[in-house]
């Protein structure tokens, strides 16, 4: 039997793409294998680890527990869209600045969340606990990420407390 397929079409960090799918096709393979964007990782495939974590109209999302078809006219963010010019992102910096990678699979899951975090301004305290917590990492022991994590806040409490138009890019 031929598998039911259906046109999606997704901004995906600015850009609009169309592809015909499988109504089965789970976003983070649309992202991957039909778009090309393989920072999104896959790890678990079950919804555990976070390293699949992308932004769907800025919602942080499990792309492995997602059909491509239920986010057709969204906005899609990935890692890619951290450093479209090749320069880091400022959490991206922080991270390598404090060591909070090894492997870097968990990376760009952990990044994405931390963005939904920084724009919704939660506080350190809870980027370093709840949000994390939703991230599986088996390198760092997680202390060099929440040294990352410190060191972006600090930073964007420095730029809330500066004079208008001192702000540093994210
Ligand atoms: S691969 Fe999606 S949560 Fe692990
Ligand atoms: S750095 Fe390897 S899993 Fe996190």
């Amino acid at each position: 039997m031929k598998a039911e397929t259906r046109e999606v079409t997704v901004s995906v960090n600015g850009r609009e793409l169309t592809r015909r799918t499988e109504v089965r096709t789970l976003l983070s393979d649309f992202l991957r294998h039909e778009l090309g964007f393989t920072g999104t990782h896959v790890g678990c495939e079950h919804g555990v680890c976070g390293a699949c974590t992308v932004l769907v109209d800025g919602v942080p999302l499990r792309s492995c527990l997602t059909l491509a078809v239920q986010v057709d006219g969204s906005a899609v963010e990935t890692v890619e869209g951290l450093a479209p010019e090749g320069e880091l992102s400022r959490m991206q910096q922080a991270m390598r600045d404090e060591h909070g990678l090894q492997c870097g699979f968990c990376t760009p899951g952990i990044l994405m969340s931390l963005l939904a975090a920084e724009r919704d301004g939660v506080s350190c305290e809870r980027a370093c606990t709840d949000v994390l917590g939703g991230h599986i990492c088996r390198c760092t022991g997680y202390q060099g990420i929440r040294a990352a994590i410190r060191l972006r806040w600090a930073e964007l409490e420095h730029e809330a407390a500066a004079p208008h138009g001192e702000e540093t890019p994210a």
